[in-house]
């Protein structure tokens, strides 16, 4: 390995980008620290490809800047900012081989000679692609190319490597291969990472900090756990993991407890801020895992009418119905005998963090 680069800080201040008259992306800030991993997380068009294009100076803003280590770099062209990008659709030189692929950044940055054959070989070795060298891109499956397009970006050794879903081609193995690979070459480089992805596993086990994208904007910038933990909005809460939604209103307000009761038939008591005052409508977040079925009923379980119960793995998930109609998803580990007493109560299991929000009605 060669000397080791300080990663640099990335920022992102208040980013806006129109094509034509649309918003692509939509007033976006974000920090981000040396050496960092951020995953780029959101639906289909919401913004993630431009923001990563403007980054990589191939997509001019309408407005804010992009700033590595304290100065801006907008002005710089895309070949002057030493960001490594690899392209969602991996976009390789087809009438290149292999190897003059992945020289071409080097050659561009005048590079020559056994300097430039000694990347060619250490980075495709990385993707282990070595027996690769001489072939054109479409002698390569998707996968291989997307493994080429990497190598491509990892050879000028960039400072910050931006990852425009490049692990999408791959099979599961694989997939888990490059995943513990680019991890590993981000923290040998101290490389600060963007990656976008639409797998939200990916995201949460290569990635530091996660930014939720939505129609142009960041809903939450915040550490995996937080994200799943504690969304900051129902678009966040709704698009990561899967969860509960219920609905209720506050029948009685203590210090920081909101006592809820719910449309299904039971009164909870949450945690919840002042802005959840005495007879607000709110919807109630509960991931799956953190109800539990019971054949007891009581006040704070209510009725439900069970369903499906499938086996996924480890893990048995039931469907329920609630008394007002909503329906619910419950999971518990699979047991070898199956309990005989009919559970037509749900409650919250004992370390439920359900989460509040404010409803329209
Ligand atoms: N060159 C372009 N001209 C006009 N509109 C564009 C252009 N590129 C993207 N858009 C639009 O900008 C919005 C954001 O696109 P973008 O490619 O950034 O989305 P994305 O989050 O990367 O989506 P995906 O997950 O499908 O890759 C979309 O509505 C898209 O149609
Ligand atoms: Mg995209």
């Amino acid at each position: 390995m060669q000397s080791t680069p300080a990663g640099r800080t990335l920022d992102v201040e208040d980013l806006t980008v129109r094509y034509g008259q649309a918003l692509a992306v939509d007033g976006v800030t974000l920090a981000i620290e040396p050496g960092e991993v951020v995953a780029l997380l959101g639906p289909s068009g919401c913004g993630k490809t431009t923001l990563l294009r403007v980054i990589a100076g191939f997509v001019r803003q309408a407005a804010g800047r992009v700033r590595v280590d304290g100065a801006a770099i907008d002005h710089l062209p895309a070949n002057q900012r030493n960001i490594g990008i690899v392209f969602q659709n991996y976009a390789l030189f087809p009438h290149m081989t292999v190897a003059e692929n992945v020289a071409y950044g080097l050659r561009a940055r005048g590079m020559r000679g056994s300097e430039v054959q000694a990347r060619i070989s250490r980075f495709l070795d990385v993707v282990q692609l070595g027996g690769f060298r001489e072939r054109l891109p479409r002698q390569l499956s998707g996968g291989q190319q997307q493994r080429v397009a990497l190598a491509r970006a990892l050879a000028v050794e960039p400072s910050i490597l931006l990852l425009d879903e490049p692990f999408a081609a791959l099979d599961r193995n694989l997939r888990l291969d490059m995943q513990i690979e680019v991890k590993r070459l981000q923290r040998t480089l101290g490389l600060t990472t963007i990656l976008v992805t639409h797998d939200q596993d990916e995201a949460m086990s290569v990635a530091d900090r996660i930014a939720v994208m939505n129609k142009g904007r960041v809903e939450q910038f915040d550490t995996p756990v937080a994200i799943y933990d504690r969304p900051q909005t129902l678009f966040v809460n709704g698009f990561i993991g899967t969860t509960n939604l219920m609905n209720g209103k506050v029948s009685a307000r203590e210090g920081g407890t909101a006592t809820v009761a719910l449309d299904a038939g039971a009164t909870l008591r949450l945690p919840a801020s002042a802005d959840f005052g005495l007879g607000a409508p709110v919807l109630i977040s509960v991931r799956p895992e953190q109800l539990a079925l019971s054949s007891v009923p009581g006040p704070d379980a209510w009725k439900i009418v069970p369903g499906l119960s499938l086996p996924i793995g480890a893990q048995l998930v039931h469907e329920a119905r609630t008394a007002d109609g909503a329906s619910l998803k419950i999971v518990e580990p699979r047991r070898t005998t199956p309990s005989d007493t009919a559970r037509i109560y749900c409650t919250l299991a004992a370390d439920a963090r359900p989460t509040l929000f404010p409803r329209s009605t």
